[in-house]
């Protein structure tokens, strides 16, 4: 019997009627938006590979410091027998994980990328043949249902990709997260920290202008799934530090009057001279923060580890 398991839970036409629906909601609102998980198809999930790897873009590096220096630890203070991992992608850092698990059974990757998930499962399962791999293509906003497979558990959410989500999908994502955990279940929670504005800014518009591309691919899914005419040089990548939210925001700025049409959905949208359309927010954390919004979803912070600079953090709360 294979190891490796793929399930959908997002019913055949959900993908498609979900992208409609926030597609059409975006594009008529004043400011105009796209929601960030349509960024990740194919070559959305390469494009952000290639920025982890930008010298700009730290916090994969500073997240992976801080795996290698504490595996031992989360190892030792969950005793996990299944790990969960909201958002896997690639599952590169995860490898520093599996490692130190070493009572590990079962790795559940979540996400909505289909390519990303199955590269990544059938890599693992080939390094690891003794672990059943049980791949879930899942919205991990969306009430997730988690196979059988043996506790304790870990659930990993690492880089930084909570602070994509707003702060009341931040609170509901907790509180369904803190419901999936049984008395001595565990959350391993990857933030990035607030920093200089500089350097900041630098990782999210980087010199190479990768950010930029995987920023405008949203525009190419749309082109594809919605026959729509996006012309991504129509637009310009825009990065900005917002200092009273402690987020950066990532926009797309018409470098034009311009009209484009949505044939999928009927849709003609008018763009001024450099309007924008505001594409993701990447939020960056304090400890007090990251502290009080666990406990309002009634998890306890056990561990804070942060990376020699202090960029990075990686806490882990244990469920009561
Ligand atoms: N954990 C990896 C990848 C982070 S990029 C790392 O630390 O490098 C964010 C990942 O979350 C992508 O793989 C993307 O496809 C996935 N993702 C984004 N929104 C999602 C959602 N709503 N549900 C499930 N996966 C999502
Ligand atoms: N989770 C990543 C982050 O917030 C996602 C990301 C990195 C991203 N660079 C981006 C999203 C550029 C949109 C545009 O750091």
């Amino acid at each position: 019997m294979s190891q490796f398991r793929v399930t959908r839970t997002l019913p055949e036409d959900a993908t498609g009627a979900a992208l409609r629906a926030d597609v059409l909601a975006g594009l008529t609102s004043t400011p105009k938006w796209l929601a960030p998980k349509w960024f990740y198809d194919a070559r959305g999930s390469e494009l952000f590979e290639e920025i982890t790897a930008l010298p700009e873009y730290y916090p994969t590096r500073a997240e992976r410091e801080i795996l290698a220096d504490r595996a031992g630890s989360i190892a030792a203070a969950t005793g996990a027998r299944t790990l969960v991992e909201l958002g896997s992608g690639s599952s590169e850092k995860t490898r520093i994980l599996l490692d130190a698990l070493t009572g590990l059974r079962a790795y559940v990757p979540v996400d909505v990328s289909e390519s990303a998930l199955t590269q990544a499962g059938e890599a693992i399962v080939a390094e690891r043949p003794g672990l059943q791999v049980h791949a879930l293509i899942a919205d991990f906003t969306g009430g997730l249902t988690l196979p059988e497979t043996p506790g304790p558990r870990l659930v990993a959410f690492l880089g930084g990709t909570i602070g994509n989500l707003l702060p009341d999908e931040r609170a509901a994502f907790l509180a369904a997260v803190r419901a999936l955990l049984s008395p001595g279940d565990a959350l391993l929670l990857g933030t990035d920290l607030v920093k200089d504005e500089e350097l900041l800014v630098r990782a999210y518009d980087d010199a190479a202008g990768v950010t930029a591309q995987f920023n405008k691919n949203v525009l190419s899914v749309i082109n594809r799934e919605l026959e729509a005419d996006f012309a991504p040089a129509a637009f310009e990548h825009v990065a900005l530090w917002n200092p009273e939210r402690e987020w950066i925001e990532m926009r797309l700025r018409s470098r034009a009057a311009q009209t484009v049409k949505v044939q999928a959905l009927d849709l003609a949208v008018d763009f001024a001279d450099g309007e924008e359309l505001r594409t993701e927010v990447s939020a960056k954390f304090r400890r007090e923060g990251v502290r009080a919004e666990l406990a309002a979803a009634g998890l306890e912070l056990a561990h804070w580890w942060t990376d020699g600079e202090r960029r990075f953090a990686l806490s882990l709360s244990v469920a009561g």
